[in-house]
């Protein structure tokens, strides 16, 4: 079996992170979370990969590189514009050829992985399996409809009025009757090729659909809070690590990794937390739940359950916390008089001020 990541799309629930990178490329743990499902992949017994990528490809293509260091062959698909799922799955054509295969959309965190779902794929001839989980707010995904024996009946994408509670996860698996139905549909009222119209297009022809319904944990990584939370699970599995400085007058509680290069001074450290290679922490507390990217500053501050990116400095902030602060951002005081905030904040940027 083959896989099919999507890793192009706009983000744009992620603004202001997506105008200069790749959603998926987002740090969890300070590792991308594309990786992590290139991991699940690799676990599951595929080793054939197509990553689809858009505006922010020459980035994936640098990080993620030819897939050896992850034990896969990548190659790597344009995508002209982001016009959809199933426009990704039609021009992976060439690329998936006859085989069946894996569609996994590249900001999903799924810490089970999904090898036990590649598993029930292989097992059974069905023309597209389904992974399907209860959510509170179904209307914001796609939503399937299914019979007690797991065959599904309809399915929607993001309905006003959902008929079912039961969310489409971002992991598919297909066999080659699949490219029929991306061929045969067009853009929805959005303008995207939608999967969730391919897949109904099937059910429509009398094709077997089946679905899987899970209550294991699973994330959308498409907005902030979904980053924070992907990052605390992440942190929770973490193993303790002192690879950099710390000195005599910090204290480090619980699981903290400390990378090489990076420096710990005078500060309170409580894990789970991670703290990358360049980083300075001084005169600060840190954690729970923390990632501190490469080559961050934090200084006369207090930061809980957050991440920091590449370069982001923060100076002087006596409380901070359920943030994501991005790339070489600075969060600094501002001059005692007048008593005011200052800002200078991107396009889509949100700040919320303690009165
Ligand atoms: O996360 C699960 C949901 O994913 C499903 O419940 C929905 O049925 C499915 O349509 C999808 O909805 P989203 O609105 O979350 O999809 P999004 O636009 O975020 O795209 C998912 C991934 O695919 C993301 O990594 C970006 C990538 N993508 C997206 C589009 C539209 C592409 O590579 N190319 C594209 O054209």
């Amino acid at each position: 079996m083959k896989a099919l990541v999507l890793a192009g799309g706009t983000g744009s629930r992620l603004r202001p992170f997506t105008h200069t990178g790749a959603k998926q490329l987002l740090p969890v743990a300070n590792r991308p979370v594309l990786f992590y499902a290139l991991d699940s992949l690799v676990a599951a017994g595929i080793r054939e990969v197509g990553v689809v990528v858009g505006s922010h490809g020459r980035e994936i293509r640098e990080l993620a590189g030819d897939g050896a260091e992850f034990g896969l062959r990548i190659t790597y698909l344009q995508q002209s514009r982001p016009l959809g799922l199933a426009h990704a799955v039609r021009i992976a054509r060439d690329f998936l050829g006859d085989d069946d295969f894996l569609l996994y959309l590249g900001d999903n965190y799924l810490p089970q992985g999904v090898t036990d779902f590649v598993r029930l794929a292989a097992a059974d001839a069905a023309a597209a399996r389904l992974l399907l989980t209860p959510v509170a707010d179904p209307s914001a995904f796609g939503v399937a409809e299914v019979d007690a024996e797991g065959n599904v009946l309809r399915l929607e994408e993001k309905p006003d009025t959902p008929r079912s509670a039961l969310a489409l996860i971002g992991v598919y698996a297909f066999s080659p009757a699949v490219h029929e139905a991306v061929r045969a549909i067009a853009p929805s009222a959005r303008g995207e090729l939608e999967i969730t119209h391919a897949v109904q297009w099937m059910v429509d022809q009398g094709l077997c659909v089946r679905a899987e319904t899970t209550t294991r944990p699973w994330r959308d990584t498409g907005s902030a809070e979904d980053m924070l939370e992907v990052n605390r699970h992440v942190l929770d599995g973490l193993e303790g690590r002192i690879e950099g400085k710390v000195d005599a007058h910090s204290t480090l509680i619980g699981r903290v990794r400390v990378a090489e290069g990076a420096v710990v001074r005078g500060s309170r450290v409580v894990g789970p937390v991670v703290i990358g290679a360049g980083a300075v922490v001084s005169n600060s507390s840190v954690g729970p739940y923390t990632s501190i990217g490469e080559d961050c500053r934090v200084e006369d501050s207090a930061v809980e359950y957050s991440v920091l990116l590449r370069g982001a400095q923060v100076e002087g902030a006596s409380r901070i916390e359920a943030s994501l602060i991005g790339r070489g951002a600075v969060v600094g005081p501002a001059p005692r008089l007048p008593q005011a905030h200052r800002l200078v904040i991107g396009d889509h940027s949100k700040v919320y001020l303690t009165p």
